[in-house]
């Protein structure tokens, strides 16, 4: 097991659904909440009813700084987060404490709450601290309740032996609250070792380009850098050796990865030539069409109510260079195209004129900057429309392609 110290960014950036069951351990999760958060992990909670017993919603929404989720048929949460969004939403859902009952629950597939219906829904792989009193752990009935779940591939971390908050001693103590962030901890780095992807290399262009008008002015665009760092996220949780090329954005570097800031267009494709060659590159920067044809050192006065008319020249295009890079080609290159109408006409001419393997084509009409995008992914074998999804979960989806893709290539 990883020692967490050792390994302090794992963590950062991870969405932890935490399903808090009812056993006594559960007065245990404030401090394993902050312990999570300390390490740069987001926490969403869900409370059962009999967590509730012993842990209050309240300290868990103040320590997790988020709504804890009760309740199945809450309206609210329903529209709002649906318990599919929820279960999904998570890199990993991890259920602490688990008690008997939760895990039999689970063994057989039972959703009668919102925690078990999370856990049926989820996609997202699962990992469970048992606890309970050493005769449950130990009876027959529990075991084999494991054993479906290990099965399964579901992580288990713990139980220890010790004294009980019944009385009696053995195994059955939930995981002390370090040895759950270092389970943790082990998944993530593991995963990333035996991933799918690993032993490929990926370049992600994320963000918008600012082109300098004067010193003080810049040609810019609204892209929030969401959707090209959550791809770039996901390719690394693949195991891909990633570098993320970003124009300047809000949003966190990621820390399992190559991160190359640039500002403008050039400064982009001359990191994307260094980072060359490489397996996969996804080129979802919203690259600004032009720059100025002459760059000045001056501020540009204004002239008395007289329009100004700047001297505009095309920027290199990134995509187009990185397609037709004859022996360095990545094997799979993939562009996205930014309309507001005929999107998928317009996505199939964007593939052919810039010579890339798949176009993800968005509808921008909202605008950039969301959380969500709706997106038609385009290859050789026609469009293929998802329904609005968070950018997470297209760049979840987007990876998933991709790896397939490069099994079979
Ligand atoms: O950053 P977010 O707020 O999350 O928003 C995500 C997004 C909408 C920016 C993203 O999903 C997206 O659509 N990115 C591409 C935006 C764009 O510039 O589209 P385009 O149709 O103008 O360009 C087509 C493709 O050519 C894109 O892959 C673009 O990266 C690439 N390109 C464009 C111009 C240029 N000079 N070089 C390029 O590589």
């Amino acid at each position: 097991m990883v020692y967490p110290g050792t390994r302090p960014t794992v963590l950062k950036n991870r969405r932890i659904l935490l399903i808090v069951s009812g056993g006594i351990a559960a007065v245990k999760i404030p401090d394993l909440i902050r312990r999570l958060r300390e390490r740069g992990a987001s926490v969403r909670c869900v409370l059962t009813e009999s967590g509730a017993q012993f842990v209050t919603p309240m300290s868990l929404a103040a320590l997790s700084g988020g709504k804890v989720f009760q309740d199945l048929f809450s309206l609210t949460d329903e529209s709002e987060m649906g318990h599919i969004n929820l279960s999904r939403e998570a890199d990993i859902v991890l259920v602490a404490p688990a008690t008997a009952n939760i895990m039999a629950k689970m063994a057989h597939g039972q959703a009668d709450d919102l925690a078990t219906t999370a856990l049926l829904a989820t996609d997202k792989p699962v990992m469970i601290a048992p606890s309970m009193n050493v005769k449950m752990w130990e009876h027959s009935a529990t075991k084999a309740n494991l054993a479906t779940l290990q099965d399964r591939d579901i992580h288990v971390v713990g139980p220890g032996a010790g004294d009980m908050a019944c009385g009696e001693v053995g195994d059955g103590r939930m995981a002390e609250v370090m040895d759950i962030v270092a389970a943790l901890t082990d998944f993530f780095v593991s995963r990333a070792a035996l991933g799918p992807l690993s032993g490929q290399s990926a370049l992600v262009t994320s963000g918008p380009t600012h082109e300098p008008i004067d010193p003080v002015r810049y040609i810019a665009n609204r892209s929030s850098g969401k959707q090209g760092h959550a791809i770039a996220r996901a390719l690394a949780d693949l195991g891909a050796n990633v570098t993320l090329v970003t124009g300047p954005t809000q949003e966190p570097d990621p820390d399992n990865m190559t991160v190359v800031a640039v500002e403008t267009a050039d400064q982009m494709l001359a990191a994307c030539t260094a980072a060359a060659p490489v397996d996969i590159a996804v080129c979802a920067a919203a690259v600004a069409d032009w720059r100025m044809a002459e760059s000045t050192t001056s501020k540009i006065k204004k002239t008395g109510g007289a329009s100004l008319q700047l001297n505009l020249t095309e920027n290199p295009d990134i995509l187009t260079t990185l397609s037709k890079a004859g022996s360095s080609r990545p094997r799979l290159v993939i562009g996205f195209a930014a309309e507001t109408e005929n999107i998928i006409d317009n996505g199939i001419a964007k593939r052919d004129s810039k010579g890339c393997d798949w176009i993800v084509a968005n509808d921008v009409s909202a605008g950039f900057g969301g959380d969500d995008n709706t997106v038609h992914l385009i290859t050789e074998e026609g469009a293929d429309s998802w329904p609005t999804l968070s950018k997470k979960a297209v760049a979840d989806r987007l990876a998933t392609h991709i790896t397939d893709h490069i099994k079979k290539s």
